[in-house]
């Protein structure tokens, strides 16, 4: 890699091999971003082309009006030449926990057979277009099976991350009102078997889920229910290897996701067929330079947006193996994920900032006896990076000759729409980059004024957005209205995050302005840790703050209203700690839990979050003369101190 000022580009070589190494794409696209992507969306499969390339209603919009496609047929079918070659490719790798399990791969042609199989069974069972289908696999393939023979029916696949709790999952599946649960016995977390069947036939109870179809992983033993349950070998086993694919409108919908938002209830995003298909492809392909040869490991769980696009329907649409993982990267050694790396040939690798400070503070010296020779390229997501993991992901990992792409976006966004671009660059540590061709962005003040720059303000999306944005939130239109389009009106999409851009128009996200949280990469907001620990029969109040960590970014702290009378302040602490992991799961557990008598509000009863955050970080506290109880800031110092 070549060093210019403060940024790095990508080498000769790498320019000569990568699908983008010209910046005149940006001009090209800028000057008509709708016809940029209708072009770009000709390069699919669609049975049917569309009439229209972008209808604005605010705060709705519509891309490809009328076409007809089924992303499964752009994985698998796409036109017969293509999956003639495909056939024998290996689609997916799979590696187990433990290290001595046999990895699993499949190629493109046994996965398209199981998907049919599966898909076929679903319909069976009275699955159809439009039914909503709840998922909650840990990282098996069965995840990807079932996702996809949910998009070839044209079943709304809902994932539930496997390690959210059985309350969790309940909330989820009562908002989708799915009848059909796909689950599996157990998986292995640094070293435990999880029964996820017992969280599953807890998280189903006063939901409309009739049939649960277990996959067989762990072998630990579960609850069974002759009536409800199914074991998913014996549901595919004599089903026919092709299901003909359901024609789906590109506006209809194809995949529910929840995500946090401001308040205590999660979102559900609701994405579409065809737009998401087409920005999943293209970026993909145009961010990690997708080759044929590739194998791409992106570390997400399939449960997070980022598995969802980038480790299931971006490289599948473009040909290539995407490699899953099911543990923990630093299990059962702390060098488990560069012996993976190495094991598989991975040759792009997309993880997170956590990811990259955990294994910083591993030390080297444990990567010294791998040389990554196939590694080319290298991605971040999820949070912001700072410089020095950068440089350390960039000397450590990239060996110096990888291009990192930095990518933005979110679970609202399908896809990334801010980065740099492998084969034109730059790679400026800390900063994200330009917004993908065909994507316009701005970073306004309060009063919707543009910042100069090296000034922070909200970043914003303009229209035409991007294809793959997400279309509403699921039986909640208020609230999509009130979270995106009421800063700004409802022509300016509120991404929730703070920017700013250096003299190039590099952008660089500094974080949400919202009380959002990524604790680790994950998306949870303090509203909904709040709302949790509320639920205790004892606690009336609570307040809950980010604090900055080292390795996860950022954490949870408590600040719980408790009068101890009977002493037994060690108990209710665990008790909260309780309460969160069932109501949200062991995620976003806080790094402390403080009870105190009073928290500090304002007079008309608003708690002072900002207050408790200065209190724990040790900044200046600014005015407390707002306070109705300012008496209450001075014992919270002394509690936190103790
Ligand atoms: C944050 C994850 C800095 C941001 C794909 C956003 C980032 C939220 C980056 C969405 C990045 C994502 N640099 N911050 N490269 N990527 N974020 O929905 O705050 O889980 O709003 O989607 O993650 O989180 P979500």
């Amino acid at each position: 890699m070549q060093k210019i000022g403060d940024s790095y580009f990508p080498t000769k070589e790498f320019k000569d091999g990568a699908w983008l190494n010209d910046d005149s794409i940006y001009e090209k696209a800028k000057k008509d971003p709708i016809k940029f992507w209708e072009d770009l969306a000709k390069e699919l499969f669609w049975f049917k082309s569309w009439k229209k390339g972008f209808l604005h209603k605010p705060p709705y919009f519509q891309w490809f009006l009328d076409g007809k496609i089924n992303i499964t047929s752009d994985i698998f079918e796409k036109n017969n030449l293509d999956f003639k070659i495909l056939k024998n490719k290996t689609a997916l790798i799979w590696e187990a926990e433990p290290p001595e399990e046999k990895s699993r791969t499949f190629t493109y042609q046994e996965l398209f057979k199981e998907v049919c199989q599966f898909a076929n069974a679903l319909k069976k069972l009275g699955v159809k277009k439009g039914d909503r289908v709840g998922i909650y696999l840990p990282v098996i393939p069965e995840v990807v099976i079932s996702m996809l023979a949910c998009a070839r029916i044209g079943a709304v696949h809902s994932v539930v991350f496997s390690a959210f709790s059985p309350q969790a999952l309940k909330v989820r599946l009562q908002d989708t009102a799915a009848k059909v649960l796909i689950t599996a016995d157990g998986y292995y977390r640094r070293g435990q078997v999880i029964n996820l069947k017992q969280n599953a036939d807890e998280g189903i109870k006063e939901t409309e889920v009739k049939k649960t179809i277990v996959v067989r992983r762990a072998k630990n033993e579960v609850f069974w229910d002759e009536k409800k349950d199914a074991w998913y070998e014996d549901l595919i086993k004599d089903e026919k290897d092709f299901c003909e694919a359901e024609v789906m409108d590109a506006e209809d919908a194809f995949f529910i996701l929840y995500t946090s938002g401001s308040t205590g209830k999660p979102k559900g995003c609701l994405h579409v067929c065809g737009g998401y298909t087409v920005q999943s492809y293209w970026t993909g392909k145009w961010i990690f330079d997708f080759h044929s040869d590739d194998i791409f490991w992106c570390t997400s769980d399939p449960g997070w947006i980022t598995g969802h696009t980038y480790a299931i329907y971006s490289p599948l649409l473009n040909g290539i193996t995407s490699l899953l993982f099911e543990g923990a990267p630093d299990f059962p050694t702390p060098d488990r994920w560069a012996q993976i790396v190495e094991k598989h040939k991975v040759s792009i690798f997309y993880t997170a900032p956590t990811a990259i400070r955990m294994f910083e503070k591993y030390g080297a010296e444990i990567l010294s006896k791998y040389k990554f020779e196939n590694l080319r390229l290298l991605g971040s997501v999820g949070e912001p990076i700072d410089e020095a993991a950068w440089l350390w992901y960039f000397r450590e990992v990239g060996r110096e000759k990888c291009p990192i792409v930095d990518t933005w976006w979110q679970t609202e966004t399908g896809g990334i729409l801010i980065t740099s671009l492998p084969g034109i660059g730059p790679f400026k540590p800390a900063f994200t980059g330009l917004p993908f061709p065909g994507v316009k962005v701005d970073i306004l003040d309060e009063k919707g004024k543009p910042c100069p720059k090296d000034v922070q303000g909200n970043l914003v999306i303009l229209p035409p957005f991007s294809p793959g944005m997400f279309r509403g939130i699921y039986k909640n239109p208020e609230k999509y209205l009130e979270t995106y389009w009421s800063q700004y009106g409802k022509e300016i999409y509120f991404t929730s995050d703070g920017a700013l851009k250096d003299g190039n128009d590099l952008i660089r996200i500094i974080g949400r302005v919202d009380d959002v949280i990524k604790v680790a990469g994950h998306r949870v907001s303090t509203g909904e840790l709040e709302a949790a620990i509320n639920g205790h029969n004892e606690i009336s109040e609570c307040a809950v703050i980010g604090v900055p960590d080292e390795i996860k970014g950022e954490v949870p702290v408590a600040f719980v209203s408790y009068n101890d009378k009977k002493g037994v302040a060690e108990e209710v602490k665990k008790e909260v700690i309780d309460q969160i992991k069932k109501e949200i799961g062991p995620i976003a557990l806080p790094k402390e839990v403080y009870l105190v008598e009073d928290l500090p509000k304002t007079r008309s009863g608003k708690i002072m979050r900002r207050i408790l955050k200065r209190l724990f970080t040790g900044e200046e506290l600014g005015d407390l003369s707002t306070l109705s109880n300012p008496e209450s800031v001075e014992k919270i110092k002394n509690i936190i101190r103790k």
